[in-house]
């Protein structure tokens, strides 16, 4: 797959701020990439600055193999569903739509209204056509809006926070709607969004960005099973953090047997059973155990010391240099522990704990445990099948863990 955007070197200021730090990422054609990160970060400027409607400070910008510098919007490859939709309201829904592809000689007045209807249908607003624009609800709108965008089958779509106005229900469907779309026009997407679970749910790969730099770009399971820093595995989902030490470093890895993966994921396709799965909530109707990330034969190992658990053997590559000596931190996602209870395979490691505190969900419980020596409580998640007891506050338990799922800061 050929680079469809390359930014380097990026640098934006507005005045004395920067807001966007030495920008480097390129993003392939046919992908759906995702920008996250907090409010404020610099997501909604980066799209500006693909799409042309910023001019960056420093650096260059190159769509389709052609430098951008100096050209406008309307003659890049992309377009842009802004983060505040502004759609004509005294225009019909149909004619807000139909608004860029007037200018498209190529198109009859026939083909445009069935690509009109095409595009509303895709949103979910099919026959909504002659409503006027300010007789709809937010959300409303908003769909409108990436109607209006999808219509144009641009190169590339940017989309700033698409779906922010949308109710859970009607959001879950603009994802999959998406997605689908993505699969089969080929467009490449570049989605804003602030929301974890949205990205991961989504995207072929994901850029986290903290004020103005990007923190790491990866698929979304590396994100989240191996995020590279703390910063990004506590914007990523919840982790736990333990103290430890690095006593030592080799191979020395026990070769754990794993079927070979099922789909494996092209970037810019995901497999319609891989879509599936993610669709459902990767994250909080996650499964368990989660991690198994595999050790291969002979790989090079990381020993650990880990306050209140003990000894820990984990795969090099889940320690980044600078985190293999000395004191370290470890993490540890709540779905790779486990509290045991009978009948449970035996894990490669337990010890026993307290419950301080109960949440339940209906389909999940998370746990918060009290360790001997572990400073504070582990937040461990487990699913509520059929017949497993909801423990409660004050009883003890055993806890089980794998020293492969750990990651080192
Ligand atoms: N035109 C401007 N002039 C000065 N500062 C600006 C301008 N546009 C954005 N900023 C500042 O740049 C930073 C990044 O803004 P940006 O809109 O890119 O954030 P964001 O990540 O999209 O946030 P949000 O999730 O809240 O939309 C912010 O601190 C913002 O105040
Ligand atoms: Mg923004």
């Amino acid at each position: 797959m050929t680079d469809l955007i390359s930014l380097k070197g990026v640098q934006k200021y507005y005045g004395d701020y920067h807001a966007l730090r030495d920008i480097d990422l390129t993003i392939r054609g046919g992908e759906f990439f995702s920008l996250l990160g907090p409010s404020g970060c610099g997501k909604t400027t980066l799209l500006r600055v693909i799409a042309g409607f910023e001019e960056v400070s420093d650096g260059t910008v190159v769509l389709s193999g052609r430098d951008m510098k100096g050209v406008p919007p309307n003659e890049r490859p992309t377009n842009m569903v802004f983060q505040s939709y502004a759609i004509f309201p005294h225009l019909s829904v149909a004619q807000n739509v139909a608004f860029g592809l007037r200018k498209r000689k190529d198109i009859d007045k026939a083909s445009r209204k069935s690509l009109v209807e095409e595009a509303l249908k895709m949103v979910g607003l099919a026959g909504y056509g002659d409503r006027r624009a300010h007789a709809l609800s937010g959300g409303q709108r908003q769909r409108v809006a990436l109607a209006r965008a999808l219509v144009l089958k641009p190169k590339v779509l940017l989309l700033d926070e698409p779906m922010s106005a949308l109710d859970r229900k009607m959001r879950e469907h603009m994802q999959v709607e998406l997605i689908r779309l993505q699969r089969h026009v080929g467009i490449t997407f570049v989605l804003v969004t602030h929301d974890q679970e949205e990205a991961l749910v989504m995207s072929d790969r994901i850029a986290v960005m903290f004020e103005g730099e990007i923190g790491q770009v990866d698929e979304p399971e590396a994100l989240y099973r191996r995020p590279k820093s703390r910063r990004v595995a506590e914007f990523i989902g919840k982790m736990n953090f333990l103290p430890a030490r690095v006593t030592g470093i080799g191979p020395g890895a026990t070769p754990v047997a794993r079927p070979a993966a099922q789909d494996e994921v092209v970037p810019g396709r995901i497999p319609q059973s891989r879509a599936a799965v993610k669709l459902s909530g990767l994250m909080r109707r996650g499964g368990e155990p989660a991690a198994d990330t595999p050790a291969t034969p002979g790989e090079a190992m990381i020993s650990l010391d880990i306050a209140g658990l003990g000894q820990a053997q984990v795969p090099m590559h889940q320690a980044p240099e600078g985190a293999r000596e000395g004191e370290v931190a470890v993490g540890v996602r709540p779905e790779t522990l486990a509290i045991l209870f009978e009948g449970d395979q035996a894990p490669r490691h337990e010890c026993p704990g307290t419950v301080d505190e109960v949440v339940y969900y209906g389909d999940m419980t998370y746990y918060d445990v009290r360790v001997k020596d572990v400073p504070q409580p582990l937040t461990i998640a487990m699913k509520n099948l059929m017949g497993r007891p909801v423990l409660e506050v004050g009883q003890s338990c055993r806890i089980g863990w794998d020293d492969r799922a750990l990651v080192v800061f």
